[in-house]
């Protein structure tokens, strides 16, 4: 079968003869239709993603048709449109026995720690697929970038009513404020990027934008009726923000932490223990999670078209690939296409 390579550094290859995959019985083989691009994909690719091994087939966020199936408890049949899970947990972990298996400690992610879809076909586990009869096929392939933002929204404690701050408006920020709007959150939306603010006010409803390169704490302030907002998600990867997210919390707030970095963050604790601070990490997603995408996405208030801002067909991809790396491009969500 066809699929794409990620060789080496910098280098993928379009090739016709990967093997095809051996289905267990717990198994279903999905056709692939739609693979995500995401921030992940363009840190392997350029070798920025560590403890990251070569060769590998990248894509974890995907969509396509039940090929091959075993009858099962879900329900799910051959000609079935679905959506994958790609968060392999171990089950046994402390993590996966108390239910969080978004964190399980022997994580393998498809595309990123085992081979994923960028092919057309894949085995999965019949647990790690959700029927999307009812979604276009790109709406199915991104409720996984959005169930990270539900599954931030989700641990925050988020209540309707409440105002939220989300710094970094990229897909998984902009995920992160239309789950919270769906909560019945206030969001004020915050970026250096003044054409992603205008995205966030357009794309997700966010209620008021902050340029975080102009006053930030008086425009939250400002944003929030001189208050400071009780939530704040960082959704950036950029530890300078991550570092000033603190002192954009209120008293008795919470900083959730979506975005990560590969450095050491500190704080000065006087501002964090006057503050009685939650600080929390959030690490992928759960079932529960994509289920609440798809309430979401059912009650119409997601605009998963235009999310998707450029597309290939995967003999394309490898061309475009470059071309979506460059900030001009303005990518949001890139999908390929099988
Ligand atoms: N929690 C998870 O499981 C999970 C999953 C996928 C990605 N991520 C992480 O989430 C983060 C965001 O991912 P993305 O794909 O949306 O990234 P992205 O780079 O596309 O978007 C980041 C946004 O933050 C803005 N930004 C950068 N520095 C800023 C600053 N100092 N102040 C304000 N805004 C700033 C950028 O302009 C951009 O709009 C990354 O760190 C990524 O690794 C986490
Ligand atoms: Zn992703
Ligand atoms: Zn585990």
């Amino acid at each position: 079968m066809r699929g794409i390579v990620c060789e080496e550094i910098e280098r993928f290859r379009l090739v016709d003869d990967l093997p095809e995959p051996a289905r267990a019985p717990w198994e279903a083989v999905i056709a692939i239709k739609r693979i995500g691009i995401c921030g992940t994909d363009l840190h392997a690719f350029k070798g920025r993603q560590p403890f990251f091994a070569y060769p590998r087939v990248l894509g974890h966020e995907l969509a396509g048709v039940v090929e091959e199936i075993d009858p099962n408890e879900a329900g799910l049949q051959v000609g079935d449109r679905v959506s994958v899970i790609p968060y392999m947990h171990c089950g046994t972990c402390i993590a996966c026995r108390g239910g969080k298996t978004n964190c399980c400690t022997a994580m393998k992610v498809l595309g990123v720690h085992i081979d994923g879809g960028m092919r057309e076909r894949i085995a999965v586990p019949v647990t790690h697929l959700i029927a999307t009869n009812d979604l276009t096929l790109d709406q199915a392939a991104a409720l996984e970038p959005l169930a990270i933002g539900a599954h931030a929204v989700r641990r925050s404690g988020l209540a309707s009513g409440e105002t939220a701050l989300v710094i970094g408006g990229g897909p998984i920020g902009l995920g992160v404020m239309a789950l919270a709007k769906a909560r019945g959150a206030r969001v004020v939306a915050m970026d250096v990027n003044a054409s992603r603010l205008a995205f966030c006010r357009d794309w997700a409803r966010a209620d008021a934008t902050v340029n975080a390169l102009e006053d930030p704490l008086g425009g939250v302030l400002a944003a929030n009726g001189g208050e400071l907002p009780s939530v704040v998600f960082d959704a950036t990867g950029n530890a300078r923000s991550m570092t000033d997210a603190f002192g954009y919390a209120a008293h008795g707030g919470r900083l959730v932490y979506v975005g990560l970095v590969g450095a050491d963050i500190s704080f000065h604790d006087p501002e964090f223990h006057k503050r009685e601070l939650t600080l929390m990490g959030s690490r992928n997603a759960t079932r529960e999670d994509f289920e609440r995408v798809l309430e979401a996405l059912a009650a119409g208030g997601i605009d998963v078209g235009r999310y998707v801002t450029h597309r290939a067909a995967l003999d394309d991809m490898i061309g475009r690939f470059e071309t979506w790396l460059k900030p001009e491009a303005q990518v949001i969500k890139a999908m390929v296409e099988i």
